[in-house]
């Protein structure tokens, strides 16, 4: 890993990572008061930051046993998936919802909602070949008095003082991730702000900026799987998505007490390390601030007006089948040179 002058020998090689067909940049990584930090920031670049404190009592205390005793009776949102992939799928955009006529979809994951000290047994008796888990909740009033001690003891100064430095909107959420070794949140991108802040065990982080738009195949705005890629990394379709080749990515391994500052619409593939046991992330999603309009216009809002374009056309046409052809006809052979 790049720019620390005191390495630390790490207890992960890269046989605890998965492989996969392009080779990957590295993401800086800086104590938490290198003015490099905001430079990345302020430019939109992820970043590791080092020696923030912002989840210091959970990584002191956070980890299974500690979790089971103190998340409370309230039920957790937990994933289960046949493979290690865990793709996210919007369930308001599934068939006879917001989308009548949409695509027909099959959910790649279920979702179980558990008691704390159900999810915990099952992760501690899994076996091989039976389905994965991943829990994903959001942390709020309703977990046990320890964790919202915990919570109350994060570094909120820190945290907050970058909010205010560079003009974040509020916090929206934050989400607690209880994974197993080995599970992968496959590509995609947020529309927030994230300060991802590991408390136990190590993950992988896999980042492509938001200019990687048409190396990445994101699939439809009105599709289930919106915001997600549909290139698969493990075996990527070249000949469907042949400029996936030619995406240029940068990664991240992050431990205990490490913050990874993942930027708005930039793209990234979060894989917990192979035999090195289960993982803690909380993650901090912040708005975006007020949009400035300054040209050339950033990457990522030249994303987020896609997105409109794709939306108005929907709304309007009504039919999903339709605004691929009509898209397409706009543009085919009147922009070239
Ligand atoms: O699996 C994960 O930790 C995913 C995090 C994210 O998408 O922000
Ligand atoms: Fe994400």
């Amino acid at each position: 890993m790049a720019s620390t002058s005191n390495e630390e020998k790490k207890p992960w090689d890269s046989s605890n990572l998965r492989k996969y067909c392009l080779n990957f940049g590295e993401v800086p990584r800086f104590h938490f008061d290198d003015p490099r930090v905001d430079e990345c920031i302020r430019s939109n670049k992820p970043v590791i930051i080092l020696g923030t404190n912002l989840v210091k009592p959970a990584v002191e205390k956070w980890n299974l046993g500690y979790m089971e005793q103190n998340m409370g009776a309230a039920l957790n949102t937990v994933y289960f998936s046949k493979s290690h992939k865990f793709k996210y799928f919007d369930e308001n955009k599934m068939l006879g919802r917001s989308n009548p006529k949409g695509v027909q979809f099959t959910p790649p994951i279920r979702k179980e909602d558990m008691l704390i000290g159900d999810f915990i047994r099952t992760m501690r008796d899994w076996k091989q070949g039976e389905e994965r888990l991943y829990m994903q909740q959001s942390l709020t009033s309703a977990v046990g008095t320890n964790i919202v001690q915990d919570f109350v003891n994060f570094n909120w100064k820190w945290i907050s003082s970058k909010q205010k430095l560079h003009k974040w909107g509020k916090l929206t959420s934050n989400l607690l991730y209880v994974s197993q070794e080995g599970n992968v949140t496959p590509c995609h991108y947020d529309e927030q702000e994230n300060f991802f802040a590991q408390v136990l065990g190590y993950k992988r982080c896999i980042l492509f900026p938001p200019d990687q738009f048409q190396c990445m195949y994101p699939h439809p705005v009105h599709h289930p799987h919106d915001r997600q890629s549909m290139v698969d990394m493990d075996k990527p379709d070249h000949v469907r998505f042949p400029k996936f080749k030619e995406a240029k990515g940068v990664e991240a391994v992050i431990g205990p007490g490490e913050v990874l500052y993942i930027p708005i619409y930039w793209w990234h593939h979060v894989e917990s390390l192979m035999r090195m046991g289960p993982t803690i992330t909380v993650n901090f999603w912040y708005k975006a601030g007020p949009t400035v309009i300054q040209y050339p216009l950033k990457d990522h809002q030249k994303v987020s007006i896609m997105r409109n374009i794709e939306k108005m056309v929907l709304e309007v046409l009504r039919d999903p089948n339709e605004v691929g052809p009509l898209l397409r006809n706009v543009v085919l052979g009147r922009f070239e040179d």
